[in-house]
């Protein structure tokens, strides 16, 4: 391989860089790689790439010297700052007409500045959402483009090539200009926080509430992974309970911190929901909770004041356990109709001009929140191109109500043992919501035109009013 003879770049030698070189290479096409440290090149290259067409750049130089033109190359780098220094480096070394690709899971703010500005330099920039983790970086991942669509031409067979596929078409689909594809991304992490902390509270539930342990979770999880439940998030959960520990043989999961971290992508989509006015509050409730589980002390020295006795769970086990299930099933959808809805909104907003379709097919393979029901998610979009929120299908609506007692059943017998499920509730909450035509809002504005003289709207006539509230003081 000499000068200008590899077809795509990879920048960033973490686990997803590397994984994303060799899945590239390993499908005939020339990759070279670049990281900032020259051994963890030289290590890579030595380690894991005997046998494939991958080259190392141990400069920017020399990295984009063994490019073709016009170049693509995509940087796999943390978030942030480091990917604006990239940019800044790599400015010396790119030419006009080169593609420049963002595969980290950026803010989409960011990628629309940096897009504007690269696009003075007549640099063609592709801000990309890649979801799939370690394993979908190399066998085939989902992959959310948006940017100029010429870019994403010049890439297109690469990425149709290295992503996952879902009955026989890969998860890959240019998504709009601008910013589109890290929007989608960070929509998709949303839900991904929304569907973990609706499995989180099952496992609450049928931990404290049943007091069930890890081996019988483990089944419980692998049986809901089939049929209508099935997805990605139940699959490595029943994974989960059923692997032991190295060093005591203890169930893992028991000796693992109750504390979640987080990098900040499903907060970005909450705080974007809220700046858009689409309510997603199973979203929300996630990360509120990820941040009461990082408040272990708190939460411990509270136990000694607020400890609650709660009652045990006093019904049918196996049906409960039948209702969790239809209760996680609305939940998930629910989830998915909270982030569908903003989804829309925001491709009004930003005209991304959405296919929703495509993302529901494109997020059926390789990524963290496949799952069976996108198929019906999918189809709805396909029917209606145009469809606001996923609960006026009428199929979706359907298979919500079927399990719609069994969320209030969990709801209902979660709150009588004590044990929080904010999202469980959150969903029904926002079920219940939208399909109420009143909502106590009449109060609302009368309270608000009350104290700060807001005016309100009536039922019974157009315009706006104010009203004298107090009567006059004798
Ligand atoms: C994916 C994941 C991936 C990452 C999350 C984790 O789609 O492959 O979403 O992008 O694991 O960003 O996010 P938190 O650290 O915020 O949980």
């Amino acid at each position: 391989m000499g000068t200008h003879s590899c077809e795509i770049g990879v920048i960033g030698l973490g686990v997803m860089g590397r994984n994303l070189a060799l899945n590239c290479a390993e499908h005939g096409f020339p990759v070279v790689v670049y990281n900032r440290t020259a051994e963890k090149t030289s290590e890579f290259i030595v380690r894991d790439a005997a046998g494939v067409a991958l080259r190392a750049g141990y400069t920017l130089q020399e990295f984009t010297e063994l490019l073709r033109k016009p170049r693509a190359v995509i940087m796999m780098v943390p978030a942030g700052p480091p990917v604006d220094s990239m940019i800044q480096e790599l400015l010396l070394f790119l030419e006009a007409g080169d593609v420049l690709i963002d595969g980290g899971n950026s803010r989409p703010v960011d990628t629309d500045r940096r897009g504007k500005s690269l696009q003075e330099k007549g640099i063609l920039y592709l801000g990309t959402g890649i979801s799939g983790g370690e394993a979908g970086a190399r066998f085939g991942p989902s992959i959310m483009p948006g940017g100029p669509q010429k870019a994403y031409e010049r890439v297109q067979p690469v990425m149709e090539a290295i992503a996952a596929r879902a009955e026989g078409a890969p998860c890959v689909s240019y998504l709009g200009q601008g910013s589109a594809g890290h929007y989608v991304k960070m929509v998709h992490n949303g839900i991904e926080y929304g569907l973990m902390q609706l499995i989180a509270e099952t496992y609450d539930v049928m931990k404290r509430g049943l007091g069930l342990q890890a081996g019988e979770l483990h089944h419980i999880y692998a049986q809901w992974n089939e049929g209508k439940t099935a997805c990605y998030l139940l699959e490595i959960t029943a994974r989960i309970f059923s692997a032991l520990d190295e060093k005591t043989g203890q169930p893992l999961i028991n000796l693992i911190l109750d504390a979640a971290g987080q990098k900040g992508s499903g907060m970005w989509t909450s705080q974007e929901a809220l700046n858009l006015q689409i309510p997603t509050p199973t979203i929300d409730a996630s990360v509120a909770m990820r941040n009461l589980s990082g408040l272990k002390k708190d939460r411990t020295a509270a136990a000694g004041v607020l400890g609650l006795a709660a009652p045990a769970f006093s019904g049918d086990r196996r049906r409960f356990i039948e209702q969790l299930r239809g209760a996680f099933y609305a939940g998930m959808l629910l989830t998915y109709t909270q982030g569908f809805a903003l989804l829309y909104r925001a491709s009004q907003v930003n005209t991304y001009r959405l296919r929703l379709a495509e993302v529901a097919r494109i997020w059926r393979g390789g990524c963290i929140i496949r799952a069976s029901l996108l198929n019906g998610i999918g189809t709805a979009c396909r029917i209606n191109p145009d469809l606001s929120n996923l609960l006026m299908d009428e199929q979706i609506a359907q298979a919500l109500i079927t399990h719609c007692d069994d969320l209030r059943a969990v709801v209902q017998s979660a709150a009588a043992m004590g044990i929080p499920a904010p999202a469980f509730m959150a969903s029904l909450s926002y079920l219940d919501s939208y399909r109420s035509p009143w909502l106590p809002a009449n109060l609302i504005q009368a309270q608000r035109d009350c104290f700060g003289a807001h005016t309100y709207e009536r039922l019974d006539m157009p315009g706006t009013f104010h009203s004298k509230w107090q009567k006059d003081r004798d």
